[in-house]
């Protein structure tokens, strides 16, 4: 983007793919943290007198329009933000976008809706993606790809966009990819990672590629109760992934084999039944060790020993990678692992990363100052995937 500034921007339609796929709540925008990070961006280019038009998706609407999935709540907080007027496109290249664009002065903002309103977008077919990809292109002169999120997904405004246009990253993108690097080619070691979330099967690749790497991993929310599982302890009616027992039991071997530690909950909070995340209504949770988990009872976080142990392994690393919440923080009596965690990064002097759109959530709806954190990244698939090694469509579109 230095480049094309420097080029000069003023009067050129700069077309801007940005994340700005954030949690609703109906029209309420719950952590508008991925509008805030596209706004440097978009308001270089706007000071430099480009007729900005920004594009994004929002959640996982089916091809065409859908009420529940409208950008339109989004254009008005990018606009507060930006201090300047968005003017909001109801279609993504039909007659509004069309007209919105036209009308646009230099300087001036548009977000267009939903680009997942359009079968092209994500279509498998690459032929359809490329019409989709004209449609998009004749709306514009230059594309600037700041997405991050959004960069490991082969959709047209990502992948196939950039190269019918003059092409440029854009500053989110670029600070990102400049902190993962810190997470790959160059790391400061003791590299602790602390992984959480729902499922072990959507971590398989980042494991592996940490094994060869990191030198100590925690491990925390339901994917914790597989690796329990793997190592013989029965784990009640917790989240168990039994399908990938087999691998959990591959990996930890492969640890010990490469002197990885592997850390895992000794002791967590467990409940009979999932709690109510909309009344919070106390769920008076058992502190449990892990090798007496109750045959009825679910294990939501992890305990108050386990959070002592993962601040103590943390406290002395030079570098931490954090993805996934360590419990059920939505409700406030499965918040704490989470909060322990993040304040453990906090008090440490390494270099710290915060990774996945929950995980960002959380530091933020718990109330965390995201600024003391080394860096909070908009892209939750997106960063594990290019620590995974994977080659990322949207980035290798903006290389090429
Ligand atoms: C995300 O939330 O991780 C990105 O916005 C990508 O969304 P997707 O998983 O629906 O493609």
């Amino acid at each position: 983007i230095d480049d094309l500034l420097r080029d000069g921007v003023a009067g050129e339609r700069v077309f801007v793919r940005a994340d700005l796929n954030v949690p609703l709540a109906g029209d309420t925008i719950t952590d508008d943290g991925r509008i805030r990070a596209a706004v440097p961006t978009i308001s270089r280019l706007a000071e430099a007198g480009a007729r900005v038009i920004v594009a994004s998706h929002l959640g996982r609407p089916k091809g065409e329009p859908d009420p529940r999935f409208s950008l339109a709540p989004v254009a008005t907080r990018l606009g507060e933000l930006l201090g300047r007027e968005v003017a909001f496109a109801t279609d993504t290249v039909g007659d509004s976008a069309k007209a919105t664009v036209a009308a646009l002065g230099d300087g001036e903002v548009t977000l267009l809706e939903n680009l997942r309103f359009q079968a092209g977008e994500t279509a498998k077919d690459d032929a359809e993606r490329a019409a989709f990809a004209d449609e998009l292109a004749a709306l514009a002169d230059l594309y600037v790809g700041d997405g991050f999120g959004a960069v490991h997904r082969k959709h047209a405004s990502v992948f196939d966009l950039p190269a019918r246009l003059p092409h440029a990253a854009g500053g989110l993108i670029a600070t990102e990819v400049g902190v993962l690097r810190r997470l790959t080619d160059e790391v400061e070691r003791p590299y602790a990672v602390v992984l959480g979330g729902a499922k072990v099967s959507d971590k398989l690749g980042v494991i592996d590629h940490l094994l060869e790497r990191a030198d100590r991993i925690l491990i925390g929310g339901g994917m914790a109760y597989t690796f329990l599982k793997a190592q013989g302890h029965e784990v009640g009616n917790s989240l168990l992934q039994e399908d990938q027992l087999e691998a959990v039991r591959g990996y930890l071997k492969r640890a010990e084999a490469r002197g990885v530690e592997f850390v895992l909950p000794v002791d967590v909070l467990a409940v009979a039944e999932f709690p109510d995340l909309a009344s919070k209504a106390p769920a008076d949770p058992r502190t449990v060790g892990v090798d007496a988990i109750p045959a009825d009872l679910m294990g939501l976080d992890i305990g108050p020993k386990t959070q002592e142990l993962y601040a103590a392994k943390l406290a002395d690393a030079a570098t931490v990678f954090w993805n996934g919440p360590m419990g059920v923080f939505e409700h406030p009596d499965f918040d704490g692992g989470t909060r322990a965690v993040a304040q453990a990064l906090l008090d440490s002097s390494a270099f710290t990363v915060v990774g996945g759109g929950d995980s960002a959530a959380a530091v933020r709806l718990l109330g965390f100052d995201e600024t003391a954190f080394g860096h909070i990244s908009t892209g939750g698939g997106a960063s594990l995937e290019y620590l995974e090694g994977k080659t990322l469509p949207g980035l290798a579109a903006l290389e090429d």
